[in-house]
């Protein structure tokens, strides 16, 4: 494997281990006052580390898809369903800068936080799934 691959992994790897951080912050919080602290801690996980690693999985991704000698229908599908993961956490990370500007109003805290917690199961994590699936059986090498 060459560096744009494994840089290509790395980043993933790094997206998909605080992915699973940011459930365990957000899913711990059981009142109102721990949803604000989540909505800080989230906000600041997003604003630091989740931006820089979701552009270093798109960059990696668009630099592999530039040298893609022939493409097939498994690459779209491959590309399609990556993209549609880093969107849906583009919109999730709006969702949690928003949720952070009005923590102070429970009603605006309780949608936001409902809305962070539905977006990824519903739409990132099958998406990333697929990706995942067909990038490490089909182009793994
Ligand atoms: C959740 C998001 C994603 C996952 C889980 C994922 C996973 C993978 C895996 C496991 C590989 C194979 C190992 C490697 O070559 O590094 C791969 C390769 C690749 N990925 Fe991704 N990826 C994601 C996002 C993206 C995005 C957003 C793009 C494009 C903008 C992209 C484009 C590519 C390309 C072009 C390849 C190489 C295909 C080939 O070798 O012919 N990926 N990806």
């Amino acid at each position: 494997m060459d560096t744009l691959a494994s840089g290509h992994l790395l980043a993933l790897g790094a997206w998909g281990a605080l992915v699973m951080v940011e459930g365990f912050v957000e899913l711990g919080a059981r009142d109102d006052d721990a949803l604000r602290r989540a909505a800080r801690t989230h906000f600041l996980l997003d604003v630091w580390i989740e931006l820089p690693l979701l552009a270093a999985v798109l960059a990696t991704g668009v630099a592999l898809a530039l040298r893609v000698p022939s493409w097939t229908a498994l690459h779209s599908t491959k590309v399609a369903a990556g993209l549609v993961a880093v969107a849906a956490n583009l919109y999730c990370v709006v969702i949690v800068m928003r949720r952070h500007a009005t923590r102070d109003r429970v009603d605006a805290l309780r949608r936001d936080s409902v809305r962070i917690r539905l977006v990824s199961p519903a739409l990132g994590l099958p998406a990333a799934a697929i990706a995942a699936w067909i990038g490490f059986v089909h182009f793994l090498r």
